[in-house]
This record gives C-alpha cells, structure tokens and sequence, in this order.
C-alpha cells in the first residue's frame, strides 16, 4: 500500500512537476525533495536543494536568483549548520506543528522553522515571494504583518531589498549578516555585519567579536563614513530608529538587482546585476583602505590616507607613547597636550572634515540645537565632545560622546565635531593679538635672512624634506642600477615626458618596473613628488602599486610592480595585437579603468583628477587587468570640490578637454572627456589624434559623432569585434563615450553614472555634439564661467 501510494505521489510529481515550474508555494499536500524546487511568482527567485560544491557533498536548502544560473548565488541557507550527505529520501515539507521541516529518511528534524503561534496543518503554507522572502503563513492571510514566520527575519550573508538589519528593541531580536565560512560552507564564518545601536546606530563589522570596520553613525543622509554612499537610481537606503527599534534596510528604485554581502574574506560588497552581461558588478566594497581599518590609529588619531603617515594626532593632541607612535605603532592612540580641567571650566574646539568617531558610548537627543547640545556637554564631566546629530538642512539635534573618541578619519563629505580641550588651549582673543604682533614683528626681521638661506640650502632641503615624508621603502642607487643592468637600452620598456622607464629583476627575481626621472627637469621633481604623493597612499587593483622610490646621487627614480603587458596602446593600435583583445576582455578593461577612476575621484579621501588619461598610460597585468599609471600631473582638490584652474596646462592632445585646454579648467569631468575618447579608440582601434580621413579635416570624435547622427555606429567598431553577441553592448559603450566627450562639462555624466551606465540596461540620454571635433577648429559655444578667457598660456608638452 505505502508502495503504492510512493508511486502515486512519484508519477502525480512527474505531472505536476513540469507543469510547476511557476509554482511559488508549498501546501499541507506537498513537499519539495531533491530536484524539485520552488519559484516566486515573478520568476526571481529560486528555492530547492543545493551542493556549494561538488567535492563535499553537502547538501543544503537554499533561495537563490534563479537567473543566475553559471554561479547560482545563494542568498539565502536554511541548514546552514546541518548538510546532509545524502539527497535521497529528504524531505523538506510542513509538518503536524504547523511548521516547515526538513526531514531525514527516518523522520527526524534536520532544521525547522519556529514559529511563536503554531497552526493547525492544513491551513499552514510556505510560499516563496517575489522579493526572495520565505514565509510561513496560514492559507487564506496573506497580510505580511500575519506572517508566522519569514527568512528575511534569519539573514546569512545577504542583505536584499526590503530585508533589515538592527535591533528590535522590544523583543530584543537582532538582525545580522554573517559571512559564510569558506567558499563552500555556508556555516556561519568569522564576520559579521550589524547595525549597532548601542550608543547611536551605525554598520559595525566584526571579526570575532573585534570591531574591525565602523561606518560611523548614521548623520540624517547616509553613514558618516561612506560618503560613497549617495543617492542614486538605483536603490534607497534609510535608517529607522525609535523606541521600538533601529532598522537600516534598502529598498529597489527600479528594476536593476543589487545586494549587499558579508563575504567571507571580511569584505562587505554592494554589488549590482548587470543584465547585458549576465554577471554582478561590484559597486562599492568596505574596508576600502588603510584608514577604514577600525582604530588604525588610536584614540584622538586621526587618519588621512593621503598622507604619510596615515595617522596623526589631532590639533592640541600629543602622541600617548611617542616611541612607538614614532616607529608607526599607533594603537597607543594620543592624548591632550594640556590635561582637562572640568571644575574650572573647559572649551570646545571644532575638527571639521571628519568622519565621526565610534558612537558605542555616546547619547543623543533629536530636538536639542548645537548651542544646547554644547551647554549640555559642558555640564557634563563626563562628556568629551559634541557635534549634531542630523546634518540636512544646516543640521539638527545633539550628539554627545562619553568614552574616548575613536576611529576618527579625514575625509571629503566629513562633518563637523567640537572636542573637549583644556580653556588654555582656547586661547582668548587678546594674546592671540598679542601672539600675532610678535610673529609678525618677528616675520618681518627674520624674513630676509630666511630667504637666502632658503635659497642656498634649496636643493638639499628639498631632497631632505622628500626622504624625511616619504614612508616608501627606499632602494638603494645600486640596486637599481644591477636590477636594470646599469639601465640598459634593452631593458628599457618607455619613454615618458619626464624619464624613462625600465624592466627591473631585484634579487630574488622579483620584477619591476622603475621610472628613472631625468635628472635635470625642474618638472621631474615635481612631478616626483606628485607622483609619489598621490599614489603612495591609493591602493586600488585598478591603480598601478607603487613599491618604491630611490633618491640618490641627484638620481631620482620610483619602483612599481611590474605589467608584463605593458600598456593599452601596444594592444589595441596593433594589427597583430589587437586581435588578442577581443570584446569582453575589452569591456573587462573599460570597466577596470572606470573602478579605477571612479575610486580616485570618489572613493580615496582627496579627490584625484588624474589629468592625463590615455591608452599608453593603461598598464596591463598578466591577466590583461588595467591599471592606471604616471599620476605625474595627477592634482588632488579638496573636500567637496570637483575641480581648480591652472594657467599651466599640461596634458596629451586628443585627450584633453575642451575648456581644460582653451580655459585652464579642469574637473573630474576633464578625466571623464578622456575616458570617453579612450572608449572610442578601444572600441575602433584607432586614434582620436592623427586620425585623418582622406578628404576631411575631423578627428575621431568627429568621425563618430558623425556615424552617430547618420544611424551608422556599426562601421566604427575594429572589424574583428563584430560578433552579433556583442553588437548591442558595443553599440551602448559607443552611446556612453559620447556622453563623456561632450561638449559641456555639465553634460557630461560623472563617474558613478558612467559605471551604472555601464553596467545595466537603462535608457540612456541622447548625447549632444562631442568637444573638439575637428582637428582645426575649436568649438567653445558652451559658456564657461570658471574663468575668464584672457591671460591664460597654454603650455604645450611634447605628446609622450
Ligand atoms: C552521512 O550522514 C550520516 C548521518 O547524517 C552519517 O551516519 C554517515 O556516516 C554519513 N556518511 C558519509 C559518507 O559521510
Ligand atoms: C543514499 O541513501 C540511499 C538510501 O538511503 C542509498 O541507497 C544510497 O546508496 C545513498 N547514497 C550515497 C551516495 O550514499
Ligand atoms: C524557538 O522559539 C522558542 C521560543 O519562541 C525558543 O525558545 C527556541 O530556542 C527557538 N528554537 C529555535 C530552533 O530557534
Ligand atoms: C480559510 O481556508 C480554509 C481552507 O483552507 C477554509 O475552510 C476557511 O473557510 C477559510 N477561512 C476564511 C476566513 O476564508
Ligand atoms: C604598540 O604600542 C603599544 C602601546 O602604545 C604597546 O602596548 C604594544 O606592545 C606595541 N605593539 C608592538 C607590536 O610593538
Ligand atoms: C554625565 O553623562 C553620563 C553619560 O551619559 C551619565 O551617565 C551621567 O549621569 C551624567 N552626569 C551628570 C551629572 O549628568
């Protein structure tokens, strides 16, 4: 009889099962066993049995994307500490309590559900939603707030739309992401992810139970740490925070999937799917540098990632242990240099631009204003530092700290926070008076003695001042010399407007590259500087590594990691060559050099304008990854500027801007112009310079916008790229450089849009006529008010 009924249910499956395929629910009637699964109505999302991989065989019940069929990523893991080794005879299915189980051949329970008010069995279902939530609910009430129980409630790694991280403060339950173990392992890893309330709420990563990266709390509009994180078309992001609870969740603007994952090498990733090709896209990842690290340096330290070294002590702030704070231990944090002293009264001093310390021990109130949260504070003896809580319309509220102030950062988009000192730290206004006629009567006497010296001792103190900032390993001149051969003519592997660069193997034959500045160059120092300056510091695997610098012997030289293939130019200009690049490691490299744009304009902590983007300044690793190189001319603006002027324009013609070459100006747009035009040459293999069709006189992008308006993109495209596969996304990419070399900075889209528009299928503007695209005539319709047009030299390089 049982037999009986088996085959019944076996041959009812066989029928249902391939009529099932929508099927987004699981009955009192029903159960789901290996191979069988269940779908949300709108076909998202999956749920079944799964293996993460096929040498373990463990076996899991799981909710993933269901179009993310190469690597199917789970979201979601039922028995996440339980697998089975063996699908046969395994139930998952609603059992007499009302509740959803999985079942083992012999009936026990291997996982459940847990819900507080179990239901009579007939009436209870398990259905699969459309935002990939699991809930138990009765039959006939679908109304969320009835739900029994729902996996958004149990999170793994993943944070999806709609789910929430935080703490329910009346029962108490908290809501957190846990990293898998490995890979392979879904059981829950060493990091965890939190919205901690404690104090006032912020993202807290835990390693263990180490704090290893703080967002810092939450300031009205986003996390006081991730400026990154801004509005955009894709996703909202909020945090709600009550009597009852603090819950940050985000929620879907439009139809592109993004996710947020604890993965289980301790990096949180944002990532988005990107449609046209089928896989996810990182879009923001934390910890991000050095300086995100939490704590790296102490109490009252301040961390810059633009500097060297990274950490500080605040202003009117001495290292606690100097020593070891000397040999870059700053964990000993800093103190003030004058003790506080409450019963006589102290003062509050203001640090802007910062990322607001750890709130653990912190207190807040909503309807106080800045002029009483400071009275409050300094009532307080307790209380070492105040700043508001909300900082949207010219800000709101009163936060104040208890404990020492940690994991403070410099950062563009930081806020403002008033910090307990000692009164004489203050200084009243009368001996800052008085302070100031003495410094100048001194300025002015010692003036001109400091000059000459200034100008004898110029050379030596510059080379001083550079090997005394520098926190770079140094080599030694005859190491250098060794490692290239004494910079022979074959190991030499360019030529740049300042210097040359040569193939290096140091002992151990470890390869490098090393840039040997021409001695003589003012520029040469300079750009040495900036050079080392700005790239020391960045670290982004879309960014050339800096390894070391040597100054020696008037010689000075920077060593970076070696790029077997060299760079972009010798790749895609190259008959031979180009055919080796074909279109998705082409996409590979565009989209490796919008990360790495995106991350000097956005993400590093000073705004970098790179300045002089171009194929031969794309270095590519063995495995055709680009890294941007020569931050030479790179300048870094900051806070929340987006660009400067110069009357010194440098640059490479046929990359550069038309209001950065005719009027000096430049802003991160300058960078997205040349990035477009980059697009273009990838994508035709041919150069915007020196492009001369036969009887015109335009270049590239006139070429292109030409094609454009015509209807004909498809005859730009390098003709070995032509693969119907293909043609709509290269038909896009072709859409979007145009975008970027348009006319009007303010057309141009900056680089977060570029790497959404990248990236998914959303309608793109029509493009207005690019910059420059003639080769004789220079178009400046567009008004720029920066500056004005007289006066300005334009200073011409060699193109290199
Ligand atoms: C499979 O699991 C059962 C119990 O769950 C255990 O007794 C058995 O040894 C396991 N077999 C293998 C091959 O691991
Ligand atoms: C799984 O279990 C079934 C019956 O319980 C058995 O016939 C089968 O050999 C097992 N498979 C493996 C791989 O152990
Ligand atoms: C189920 O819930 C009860 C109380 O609601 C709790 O005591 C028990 O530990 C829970 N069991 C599981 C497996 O979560
Ligand atoms: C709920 O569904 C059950 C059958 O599953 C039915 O008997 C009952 O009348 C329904 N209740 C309501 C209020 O619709
Ligand atoms: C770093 O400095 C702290 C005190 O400032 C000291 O306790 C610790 O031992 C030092 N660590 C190392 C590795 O030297
Ligand atoms: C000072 O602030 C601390 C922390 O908020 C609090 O515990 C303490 O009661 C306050 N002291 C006074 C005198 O208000």
């Amino acid at each position: 009889m049982e037999s009986f009924v088996l085959i019944l249910q076996i041959l009812l499956c066989g029928f249902v099962c391939s009529i099932s395929s929508a099927k987004d629910i699981i009955t009192a009637t029903d159960f789901l066993t290996d191979g069988k699964t269940i779908t949300s109505s709108d076909g998202s999302f999956e749920m079944g049995f799964f293996s993460p991989a096929s040498f373990t065989n463990n076996w899991y019940v799981g909710i993933w994307y269901k179009h993310d069929v190469p690597d199917k990523s789970v979201v979601w893991v039922a028995n996440r500490e339980n697998p089975f080794n063996n699908t046969s005879g395994v139930m998952l299915k609603i059992i007499d309590t009302g509740q959803l189980a999985l079942l083992t051949p012999a009936n026990t329970i291997m996982w459940s559900t847990n819900s507080s008010r179990p239901l009579a069995v007939k009436n209870t279902v398990a259905q699969l939603l459309n935002s990939g939530n699991l809930v138990i609910r009765d039959a006939n009430d679908t109304k969320p707030e009835k739900f029994l129980w729902q996996s958004f409630d149990y999170p793994t790694d993943t944070l999806l739309p709609g789910m929430k991280m935080g703490k329910n403060f009346v029962t108490g339950q908290e809501f957190y992401l846990s990293s898998w173990k490995n890979e392979y392992d879904p059981a829950p890893g060493e990091y965890t992810y939190h919205c901690d309330p404690t104090g006032y709420p912020q993202d807290v990563m835990r390693k263990g139970k180490v704090k290893v990266y703080s967002t810092g709390p939450w300031n009205g509009l986003r996390w006081s740490g991730v400026p990154g994180l801004t509005k955009n078309t894709i996703y909202t992001f909020k945090l709600d925070l009550d009597e009852k609870r603090a819950f940050y969740s985000f929620a879907l603007l439009g139809s592109v999937m993004t996710k947020l994952t604890m993965n289980n090498n301790g990096v949180l990733q944002r990532s988005m799917w990107a449609e046209n090709r089928q896989e996810w896209h990182v879009y923001i990842s934390s910890p991000e540098d050095t300086c995100d690290n939490y704590g790296t340096c102490g109490s009252y330290g301040s961390c810059n990632n633009i500097l060297t070294p990274v950490c500080n002590c605040l202003d009117k702030f001495v290292p606690k242990d100097p020593r070891n704070w000397a040999m870059t231990n700053w964990s000993g944090g800093c103190i003030r240099r004058k003790p506080l002293n409450c019963q006589n009264g102290d003062g509050f001093l203001k640090y802007s631009g910062i990322k607001l310390p750890d709130t653990q021990y912190s207190w807040f109130d909503r309807s106080m204003t800045l002029h009483e949260c400071k009275h409050a504070c300094l009532r307080n003896c307790s209380c070492l530092a105040y700043s508001n809580l909300d900082i949207r319309n010219g800000g709101s509220g009163c936060l104040l700290w208890c404990g020492d102030l940690i994991d403070i950062r410099e950062l563009p988009g930081g806020q403002d926070i008033y910090i307990r000192v000692a009164t004489s730290e203050l200084g009243s206004k009368k001996t800052k008076l008085l302070v100031l006629s003495l410094l100048l009567l001194i300025g002015v006497t010692v003036t001109g003695l400091t000059i000459g010296l200034y100008i004898w001792k110029k050379k030596k103190k510059r080379k001083m001042n550079l090997k005394d900032d520098l926190d770079l390993p140094l080599f030694t001149l005859s190491t250098l010399t060794k490692a290239s051969s004494n910079f022979s003519v074959e190991n030499k592997i360019g030529e740049g407007g300042f210097g040359s660069v040569y193939k290096g193997i140091l002992e151990g034959g470890h390869e490098v590259a090393i840039k040997r500045l021409s001695k003589s160059s003012s520029q040469g120092v300079n750009e040495f500087k900036n050079e080392v300056i700005c790239i020391a510091k960045l670290q982004h695997r879309n960014l050339v590594k800096l390894i070391g610098c040597c100054i020696a012997g008037g010689e000075k030289m920077l060593v970076y990691e070696y790029m077997c293939n060299r760079s972009l130019d010798l790749f895609i200009f190259d008959e031979k060559r180009s055919l080796l690049l074909n279109w998705p490691k082409r996409f590979g490299i565009i989209n490796g050099i919008a990360r790495g744009l995106l991350y000097l304009h956005q993400d590093s902590r000073l705004r970098i304008i790179h300045r002089d983007l171009k194929a031969s300044n794309i270095l590519l690793d063995a495995d055709m990854n680009p890294k941007i190189s020569d931050f030479g001319i790179a300048r870094s603006v900051v806070g929340n500027e987006t660009g400067a002027n110069t009357h010194h324009v440098v640059g490479t013609h046929g990359y550069m801007s038309p209001e950065y070459v005719v009027h000096g100006v430049f802003s991160v747009k300058s960078d997205v112009f040349s990035f477009g035009v980059l697009v273009l040459e990838i994508i035709s293999g041919r150069r915007n310079r020196g492009f001369a069709r036969e009887s015109h006189s335009i270049n590239l992008l006139g070429h292109v916008w030409k094609l454009y308006k015509e209807g004909r993109p498809l005859e730009l495209i390098d003709g070995h790229l032509m693969d119907s596969r293909y043609i709509s996304e290269l038909l896009r990419l072709i859409h979007v450089a145009l975008l970027c070399v348009q006319q009007c900075p303010e057309d141009r889209p900056d680089m977060p849009t570029v790497i959404l528009m990248l990236t998914n299928d959303a309608i793109l503007p029509q493009a207005k006529e690019p910059g420059f695209f003639t080769e004789s005539k220079v178009t400046s319709e567009c008004s720029i008010s920066m500056c004005s047009t007289n006066e300005i030299t334009v200073t011409q390089l060699e193109p290199r």
